[in-house]
């Protein structure tokens, strides 16, 4: 399978429109050794076919597609890669490119759980806006471990993984928490039993999460913050990561604790970059660290092969 990363930062993306924070103002100005990102979103094809999956649709969807051939095949006078999109949340950052897709000839085929489909018909009424235009083909995501498939892409096999995070700050929800606001994804190739696990967004990492890391052959996980109170400490908010819904990378039962844990063998990515993250900065010592433990860091146009 064919992984490409289509944007690698978290909401806002990199540089964000109004910051000047070191990283921002860095890539900005050009003294900063590190290359500006899209937000969220990664696009999955198997071997086989021309036509993948979107996982996330975010706002910059426009910019991501144009710049790649491969979402866009030409074999008729519309048409489109995309076969179906498939969300892990409902945050802006994944679910308000779906508004951008909406001059299809036929309802877009959305994948999301119950809970992101409440909030999309009702706290962000994207489901409900885009029905003025193409309309949407919504499918559950089954949250009982059972794989899915998205017609038109047979050769990849989806599982779902409720994990602990946040509702989007509009949801009537933020603060009770549903199960199926975040999860996670496993994406199999059939009949080659390699496999992707694929989380953007999670605070805390259970034993069926980690179990789930530890089978998959690459694993793609939030890496927005690097500390927990990095936006705090740097002025931005007064939110920790985990009140946003992050596990923080650095320190203890940090996310690279748990990616060392993982079989030596596991190809470890880091996605969903908040723009005040120091691992931005190829010259910090964070980045030193991270490459010192194997990890990768995700960046815009990067194609992971399994
Ligand atoms: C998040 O995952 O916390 C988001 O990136 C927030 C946002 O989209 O603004
Ligand atoms: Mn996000
Ligand atoms: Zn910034």
């Amino acid at each position: 399978m064919r992984i490409s990363i289509l944007g690698s930062a978290a909401g806002g993306g990199f540089p964000q429109w109004n910051c000047n924070c070191r990283n921002c103002a860095g890539v900005r100005g050009g003294s900063l050794s590190a290359s500006a990102r899209t937000q969220s979103s990664i696009f999955v094809r198997d071997d086989t076919g021309a036509d993948g999956i979107l996982f996330n649709a975010s706002p910059d969807i426009l910019e991501q597609i144009r710049g790649r051939a491969a979402l866009q095949p030409a074999r008729q006078v519309r048409d489109t890669a995309i076969a179906g999109v498939v969300l892990v949340d409902g945050q802006l950052d994944h679910a308000t490119g779906l508004l951008m897709l909406r001059e299809r000839g036929s309802p877009l085929p959305v994948w999301c759980t119950p809970a992101v489909a409440e909030d999309l018909g009702s706290g962000y009424p994207v489901f409900e806006v885009l029905r003025h235009y193409c309309g949407v083909e919504h499918h559950a995501i089954p949250l009982d471990g059972a794989s899915f498939e998205i017609p038109g892409v047979a050769g990849l096999s989806l599982r779902a993984l409720t994990v602990p995070g946040k509702a989007a700050p509009y949801s009537p929800h933020r603060e009770q928490g549903a199960p199926g606001d975040n999860i996670a994804l496993t994406i199999s190739e059939r009949g080659r039993r390699v496999s992707a696990f694929y989380a953007p967004g999670l605070m805390a990492i259970t034993p069926a999460i980690f179990d789930a890391m530890a089978n998959a052959d690459a694993v793609l996980v939030d890496g927005t913050f690097w500390t927990d109170d990095e936006m705090i400490a740097q002025g931005l908010s007064t939110h920790t990561a985990r009140d946003m819904g992050h596990l923080a990378l650095s320190g203890p039962g940090g996310m690279i604790e748990w990616l060392a844990r993982l079989p030596a063998h596991t190809r470890r990515y880091l996605i969903h970059i908040n723009n005040t993250n120091p691992i931005l900065d190829a010259d910090s010592p964070q980045s030193a660290s991270l490459a010192q433990a194997g990890i990768a860091l995700c960046e815009d146009g990067m194609e992971i092969v399994l």
